[in-house]
């Protein structure tokens, strides 16, 4: 790859979803990783797949159908995880197992209770196991920030030994400071072997993920790790859009550029915010409601003159156009699949028809319904298991007194129609206590989200859930015309997803070393 050009490492499907809360499921991150691939991103890591067999398949799946960006899964340096990543990978077109050990005093004494020369050790046998399977091997020095230089060093020049072909320098408790970080990369850059590419996983804990990033370019970094809309565990990753806009609006500052098609970034931000339910504040750099929103007469009369007086990035560039209207009442299944085709999302026959089915319930409500309303279905039925176990077939409100509202849910389970009914503090309380009854299961409600997908006072609500269940955490989400039946949607895809197998997620590896 000439010098010039930075590689987009996206995480958003590992690192990502470790954000609390988030729990996609396997055709949630197939659809992710399908956009990922529009938007053209250089190396998609899929997953963790040692992790559990939901992650294992969603890793399996992405590899086998997704093509375009290398495909790479995360693996501890021990057998079990790189035989594991392996396994998931081998379907793919080109392939790399991302290998991982913490190398800092703290982590190696208290998480790891391994010495200094076990984790040489480690390093040595895992990197070189990796690279039996593939030549494409990254090694990450996990809270590389606070390791002990010579000691960082050390294990970067036995893992390039070893076979590693991009060498990762995570800042992984976001505690670097970018003049910090750019000086260490610096120095790994300068150590490591001209073929080696020097890679950047900043997190956000102090906001400086993205500063820090950019910091490592300048100082000879040729990958960038982010995620989509920041995400990732605590306050995130260093966020895909922005660094993305920055590098092509001011590659000439930085001396790179890359090789995104940056006109997927809105959509790409609205898919994994739908899916996640991390939904993105108004004011984010590049993908916020706001971001290109001119509130003063000054700026209003500046940019109806010339946009540049105000504006530095061209909306189109991101694929910011107007809300286009794409379907009516009458459009049939013909037309509906090749709107979606058009907005670059195809499904596959089941999917398919459980869109259309709600498109054309909803289109019976609302007479125009414009491309963000079609994502929004379609994430919504995307969002649903294989088998839901309940269905909702209809939400009656009213009935109780102005101070205790009620609600009536009707629920289908096979051939069987739940009836309940409950009081609630509000309309939204009384439907999901009306759910909780008929179908048996207590939760706690964690997070209630709810926002208009378009203007207009016909707009779809959208409401996402996150509930616990029995001690895990599930997200819902539920588009509606009605709010009342966006929650009892969101609320009842919840459950569903409470009620069926583990999710494809990646929280259930606990141990940063097997023991
Ligand atoms: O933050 C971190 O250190 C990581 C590594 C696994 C790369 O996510
Ligand atoms: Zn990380």
């Amino acid at each position: 790859m000439p010098d010039d050009v930075v590689r987009i490492f996206d995480t958003t499907l590992r690192d990502g979803e470790q954000a609390p809360g988030i729990a996609l499921t396997k055709a949630e991150k197939v659809e992710i990783a399908e956009q990922l691939a529009r938007l053209r991103v250089d190396v998609l890591e899929a997953g963790f797949p040692i992790s559990s067999e939901g992650e294992f398949e969603a890793v399996r799946e992405i590899a086998t159908s997704v093509r375009g960006p290398v495909i790479a899964a995360l693996a501890r340096v021990t057998t079990g995880d790189i035989e594991r990543a392996a396994e998931a990978l081998k379907g793919a077109e080109r392939w790399r197992i991302h290998t991982f050990i913490s190398t800092s005093q703290i982590h190696m004494q208290d998480m790891l209770r391994m010495s200094h020369q076990q984790v040489i050790d480690a390093i040595r046998e895992g990197v070189t196991l990796a690279a039996s399977y593939t030549d494409d091997v990254e090694f990450s020095a996990q809270d590389a920030t606070r390791t002990e230089l010579d000691f960082l060093l050390e294990c970067f020049r036995v893992a390039v030994e070893a076979g590693a072909t991009t060498i990762n320098v995570p800042d992984t408790v976001g505690y670097a400071m970018p003049h910090e970080f750019g000086e260490l990369v610096s120095t790994v850059r300068e150590r490591a072997p001209e073929h080696v590419v020097v890679s950047t996983h900043c997190h956000n804990d102090l906001g400086l993920a993205v500063a820090n990033s950019l910091a490592g370019i300048v100082n000879g970094a040729r990958q960038v790790e982010v995620a989509v809309n920041g995400i990732g565990e605590r306050a995130g990753n260093c966020s895909l859009e922005e660094v993305a806009m920055i590098v092509r609006t001011r590659g000439q500052a930085l001396g790179v550029r890359h090789g995104l098609n940056t006109r997927e970034i809105v959509r790409t931000s609205r898919l994994v915010a739908m899916t996640t339910g991390y939904s993105v504040q108004p004011n984010k750099a590049v993908v916020g409601a706001s971001a290109f929103a001119h509130e003063s007469g000054i700026h209003q009369h500046g940019v109806l003159a010339n946009r540049a007086t105000y504006e530095i990035m061209d909306p189109l560039e991101i694929g910011l156009e107007g809300n286009r209207i794409v379907l009516g009442t009458h459009s049939g299944r013909h037309a509906f699949a090749d709107a979606l085709d058009k907005l670059g999302i195809r499904l596959d026959p089941e999917h398919l028809d459980r869109a259309f089915a709600r498109f054309k319930e909803l289109a019976d409500r609302k007479i125009q319904l414009t491309d963000q309303d079609l994502q929004a279905i379609v994430s919504e039925e995307i969002g649903g298991g294989e088998e839901d176990l309940f269905v909702l077939e209809s939400v009656v409100v009213g009935g109780g007194t102005h101070l205790e509202p009620r609600a009536t849910v009707h629920l289908r389970r096979g051939d069987e129609v739940v009836e309940e009914s409950a009081m609630g503090d509000g309309l939204i309380d009384a439907v999901m206590g009306a759910i909780q009854r008929a179908t048996g299961t207590p939760a706690t409600l964690v997070s209630f989200n709810v926002s208009s997908v378009t203007g207009g006072s016909d707009a779809l609500g959208d409401v996402v859930v996150q509930l616990a269940v029995d001690g895990r955490r599930v997200t819902g989400r539920g588009v509606a015309t009605d709010v009342v039946e966006a929650s009892a949607r969101a609320y009842l895809a919840a459950i569903n997803r409470a009620l069926q197998a583990p999710p494809a997620g990646s929280k259930r590896t606990t141990e940063a070393w097997p023991s």
